[in-house]
């Protein structure tokens, strides 16, 4: 018999606490979120004719040219200049990423940077086209004159595809330039022009997570600063922004991904309006003046730090300034003259040593004079166990002379080490820094090795630790696991929360499990005790409880990770009443490797059924290896 003390709340729970973690790691923005269905749209790849290819039919004498224009326009480099003559057959084919992901009756829409040259008159036959050749959508644009413009055309696709290419034709004789050659969806988030992929985020707001930290991960870092993510650079028209190496290119443990870039067409502005649009905190994390030290660690020197800081300084301008500064000015020019209200930083990510420390409190001295609301966030390297943490860790808890807010904490363990795990933060300071668990999951076999799997038996472990999350809500403020996409075709890391290819989504097991816990928050925690003690394992039941005070409810959440059926009973103290009806939010499998997929996207999902409360008694039948979620009306 388990004991809930409805009446005793122990700690808040920050609206921040469930949230998500994005990064541009297994293409999951150029490629996944941000809807572009053209590769290198302006040849800007390290290899420029990367993801393109000459077309030549019989006779064919056009030829293209990728000119350079780099003096006069350092952020877009290249251009490709095409020559065509009459009745030729040559032309240039995209092939997208990994194909283009094309549906049937919906709108496409095409537009490209274009000019001709004098008297030059070539027009661009548009087609989209099946593995077969076969033409599934077609539109022409005709470029008039000598200065660069923007020209559109839209067009319905005729049938679904997921590995579509991209025809231009050129018709006429002459030469023509083209740049940013782009085809997007209508049908994107929000309908926004040129926007997100609608399907993926859908998945996200249904969470209702109540933050978003971008844009990493190690890609804040960069392999070295020259590829460091600069927000400044990402934000302003898309053909501005200058195109980088993504970190994750061939880098890693799956070496599918040499065309991996960053177009950062989902720039600064995009990921502060996406927070919005899901209701999420926005929590940017900034380069802190050193690269990832997975690769070279390369440190710039501290008289050189300034202006890292000063991009610190001017994002929250950009993100909070009036519409009168330099930087909100910008913000508001992109279409978002209101603030976005952005009320946390990140200084660095999975740094270490005392080079951390020393650029950390460079920043905390300029961040708190001009900005001292702002809650600051600082990196402990990874991970728990190892000499890094350990040093920053206790270093960034004993700090006198710089204020230190919230500690982000990295775990990627086995899933019994997230069992074992559910009291860390029993026993932790509770005047010191709060904590943000920033990226987590439980590794199947090890830590990203290419075959860790999303079992259910990984996302259940995970459940028991974040029951332990829950019932510190004191301490711990913020939560997201981590990495979040992950594309079927072109992914570094595993496992990952959400699985994507170029026409479908499918949450995991453990995006199950986050959603589960981040749309059953609560406002407050309570103590749900077995012999007097926290639920942090006996029996292999895991458990914590808060209540809703806007909705006047007891939100229990119990994990079995045990085999045996339990038939539990949950007596509620402090309280008048108890409504006679409650429901069960059961997730769950009998195979422990359970996973879901494109096939299966729903092999574990939520199923409710109604649980009989009486006597101010929750009586709740746990299946082997469940979560469940139990909601009842207090009064
Ligand atoms: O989530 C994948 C990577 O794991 C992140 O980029 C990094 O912060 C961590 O090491």
């Amino acid at each position: 018999v388990y004991t809930v003390k409805a009446n005793e709340v122990k700690a808040t729970v920050q609206p921040t606490m469930w949230g998500l973690f994005f990064e541009d790691i297994n293409m999951g923005a150029d490629g996944g979120i941000y809807a572009e269905l053209v590769k290198n749209r302006s040849f800007e790849f390290d290899t420029p004719m990367m993801g393109w290819k000459e077309q030549k039919k019989e006779g064919a004498t056009g030829k293209a040219l990728v000119h350079n224009r780099e003096a006069i326009n350092p952020a877009n480099r290249r251009y490709i200049r095409v020559e065509s003559k009459p009745g030729d057959g040559y032309g240039l084919t995209n092939e997208g990423f990994r194909g283009m992901g094309i549906k049937k009756g919906e709108q496409y829409n095409f537009s490209v940077l274009a000019r001709q040259q004098q008297g030059n008159n070539v027009a661009l036959t548009v087609e989209l086209v099946n593995p077969d050749g076969k033409v599934i959508g077609t539109t022409t644009v005709t470029p008039e004159g000598q200065q660069w413009k923007e020209y559109k055309a839209s067009f319905t696709a005729t049938e679904t595809e997921p590995k579509a290419k991209l025809n231009i034709w050129p018709k006429g004789e002459g030469t023509v330039d083209l740049d940013m050659i782009s085809l997007f969806p209508q049908h994107t988030w929000k309908e926004r022009p040129n926007g997100l992929r609608a399907d993926m985020v859908q998945l996200l707001a249904d969470m209702k997570p109540g933050f978003l930290r971008f844009p990493g991960g190690c890609i804040v870092e960069g392999r070295t600063l020259d590829e460091r993510f600069q927000w400044k650079k990402t934000i302003g028209p898309v053909e501005d922004r200058e195109l980088i190496v993504n970190r994750w290119n061939t880098e890693f443990n799956h070496r599918l991904t040499p065309d991996y870039f960053q177009s950062f067409g989902l720039g600064f502005f995009e990921y502060f309006q996406l927070s919005e649009d899901i209701g999420a905190e926005p929590l940017p994390i900034l380069n802190c003046g050193m690269a990832c030290q997975f690769n070279t660690g390369e440190l710039v020197p501290m008289d050189q730090l300034d202006p890292f800081i000063q991009d610190a300084l001017d994002l929250i301008e950009f993100a909070n300034g009036s519409v009168e500064t330099t930087w909100g000015k910008k913000r508001a020019d992109m279409g978002h003259p209101e603030p976005f209200n952005m009320k946390y930083l990140g200084v660095g990510n999975e740094q270490w040593g005392e080079q951390y420390i020393e650029r950390y409190k460079a920043f905390e001295k300029a961040l708190t004079e001009k900005y001292p609301d702002i809650k600051l966030i600082t990196t402990t390297g990874p991970f728990p166990d190892g000499e890094e943490f350990e040093y920053l860790n206790t270093t960034l808890r004993s700090m006198k002379d710089a204020r230190v807010d919230i500690i982000d904490e990295h775990y990627y363990r086995a899933p019994e080490w997230f069992r074992e795990n559910a009291t860390r933060y029993d026993n932790y300071d509770r005047n010191g820094p709060k904590i943000f668990a920033g990226e987590y999951a439980s590794q199947t076999v090890a830590i990203a090795s290419p075959d860790n799997k999303n079992t259910w038996n990984g996302a259940m472990s995970e459940a028991a630790f974040m029951t332990g999350l829950e019932r510190n809500a004191d301490v711990v403020v913020m939560a997201s696991y981590a990495p979040l996409f992950a594309h079927a075709e072109a992914w570094q890391w595993t496992p990952d929360m959400i699985w994507v290819d170029n026409l479908r989504s499918y949450g995991t097991p453990n995006y199950q499990v986050q959603k589960i816990f981040s749309t059953n928050k609560g406002t407050h925690v309570v103590p749900v005790l077995l012999n007097n003690e926290a639920v942090t394992g006996q029996n292999g039941t895991f458990a914590s409880a808060t209540i809703d005070k806007n909705t006047n409810e007891l939100i229990l959440k119990v994990v079995n990770t045990s085999d045996k059926d339990l038939a539990s009973e949950f007596v509620v103290d402090g309280v008048k009443k108890l409504n006679k009806k409650g429901t069960v939010t059961v997730l769950r499998s009998d195979n422990l490797n359970q996973e879901n997929s494109f096939a299966n996207p729903n092999a574990v999902s939520p199923t409710q059924k109604q649980v009989q409360v009486k006597d101010k008694k929750v009586k709740l039948n746990m299946q082997p290896y469940s979560v469940n979620v139990v909601r009842v009306k207090m009064s």
